[in-house]
């Protein structure tokens, strides 16, 4: 019987090398921005009890309808692979008691996942970097995450333009919710087959459905904005004051709603060139019921993910290719008896920070062939002759510098080559 291979699961993607420098380099440069906004990190289960995410997310919208990989663990426990983050975070900050009298402010980095149709941008298990501020109602905080997101965007070299909404208050909406309904029932068949029937459910969902005739029919809908309580038209107004008084450029898109329920004013995303209509890079919003919601203190919060793919993608079409750190030097053994003297070597120089690849034993042709490979700057081959002469010949590879001279004192001939030993 023929053996099928085995590949990786749909929309699931592995991440090969020289890629991940990319992400490491993506990475690092976000942690140093997180830390000039003082966030800590923390790290999650990635599996948590599937009612977490119906209750955080809300039971009517797409991603806990349609989209979690949920099963029953041994136990018969049913259990989700997380969609996104901010669940978990508010599930372990009441469990471990982190709001009694704190503001803190915690970003997260890793793999997501959802069961959306694949396509460019858009995957089964995708990468959020999240970032969450806690215990801060004023719009202050909507104007320093906005600002730390600003500074992340320019940090990934990825240019994307900001758009904001207010979605008011669970009561203003309400209200605002009738108005649309009246407004969209009348033209309740002319809207795709999936607002038709969230229509009743959540209505709001038709103002940023993708689907052309939505799209014409939402444009000349009652705004929500021009229905929003005087708190949230106070709070979003200093809000675009701060804005403003930071240089950070924004549109206000009135039909932006979000795909989770968890959302009181403020909302924003900011939306990149090139990835047609996956080029939301980041999304977010405040939060200031969840956390009571799921039975913690009342605590007002606002949050933001962004999608990492996305961004990779948009860099790599920006930036071109990143370099990995290349090794400083390649010690091949020519024989088994050199074998033993390339790998003390070869540990020395690590121990002293220098990037080495070790290899042998095998023939000169092979030896340099691998050397070439491996990008290494430097290349020594040694075999049990040069041992017994301690004598062997560095040489650089991709030029013409040189240094003969005893085995022994193999660090001082890189160094002389302007290896940096600090
Ligand atoms: P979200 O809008 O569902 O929000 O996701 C945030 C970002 O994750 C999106 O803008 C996008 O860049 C990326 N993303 C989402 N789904 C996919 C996918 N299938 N493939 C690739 N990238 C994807 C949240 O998840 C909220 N938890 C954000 C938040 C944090 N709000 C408050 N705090």
């Amino acid at each position: 019987m023929a053996k099928t291979t085995l590949t990786a699961v749909r929309g699931m993607n592995d991440i090969l090398p020289p890629e991940t420098v990319a992400w490491q380099n993506l990475e690092s440069a976000f942690r140093a921005v997180l830390a000039l906004y003082g966030c800590a990190e923390i790290r999650l289960p990635i599996v948590e009890q599937s009612a977490l995410f119906a209750r955080a997310i809300g039971d009517v919208t797409d991603i806990v309808q349609k989209e979690m990989y949920t099963f029953a663990d041994r136990n018969g426990d049913s259990l989700t692979l997380r969609p996104e983050g901010t669940a978990g975070v508010v599930r372990a900050l009441i469990e471990h008691g982190g709001l009694r009298g704190q503001t803190p402010r915690l970003y997260y980095l890793g793999p997501m996942f959802r069961h959306e149709r694949p396509q460019r941008g858009r995957y089964r298990q995708f990468h959020q970097l999240g970032v969450e501020f806690f215990g801060i109602a004023s719009a202050s905080a909507d104007a320093e995450i906005i600002a730390l997101s600003a500074r992340l965007l320019h940090a990934a070299a990825v240019p994307a333009r900001l758009q904001l909404n207010s979605l008011g208050t669970p009561q203003s909406r309400a209200g605002y919710r009738e108005i649309l309904l009246q407004y969209l029932r009348p033209q309740a068949e002319q809207l795709c087959s999936d607002c038709q029937e969230r229509l009743e459910r959540n209505p709001l969902r038709v103002l940023d459905c993708k689907v052309e005739s939505c799209q014409e029919i939402s444009r000349d809908a009652p705004q929500l904005l021009a229905h929003l309580d005087p708190e949230s038209a106070a709070h979003f107004a200093l809000l675009q004051e701060l804005l403003r008084s930071m240089g950070i450029a924004y549109e206000i898109n009135p039909r932006l709603v979000r795909g989770l329920d968890y959302y009181h004013r403020t909302v924003f995303e900011w939306v990149a060139e090139g990835l047609g209509a996956q080029g939301t890079v980041l999304a977010g919003g405040r939060y200031d019921a969840l956390v009571a919601q799921l039975g913690g203190p009342d605590t007002p919060a606002i949050g933001f993910a962004l999608g990492m793919e996305r961004l990779l993608a948009l860099r790599a079409a920006s930036m071109g290719e990143e370099l990995a750190a290349l090794p400083h030097v390649f010690l091949g053994a020519l024989d088994a008896e050199s074998l033993a003297a390339i790998f003390q070597r070869a540990e020395e120089l690590r121990a002293r920070g220098l990037r080495v690849i070790s290899a042998g034993p095998a023939s000169i042709k092979s030896l340099l062939k691998q050397a070439q490979r491996s990008g290494a700057h430097y290349q020594v081959l040694l075999g049990a002759d040069d041992l017994a002469a301690d004598s062997v010949l560095l040489k650089e590879q991709e030029g013409l510098a040189q240094w003969q001279g005893p085995w022994t004192a193999l660090d001082q001939g890189l160094m002389q080559l302007g290896v940096d030993f600090s």
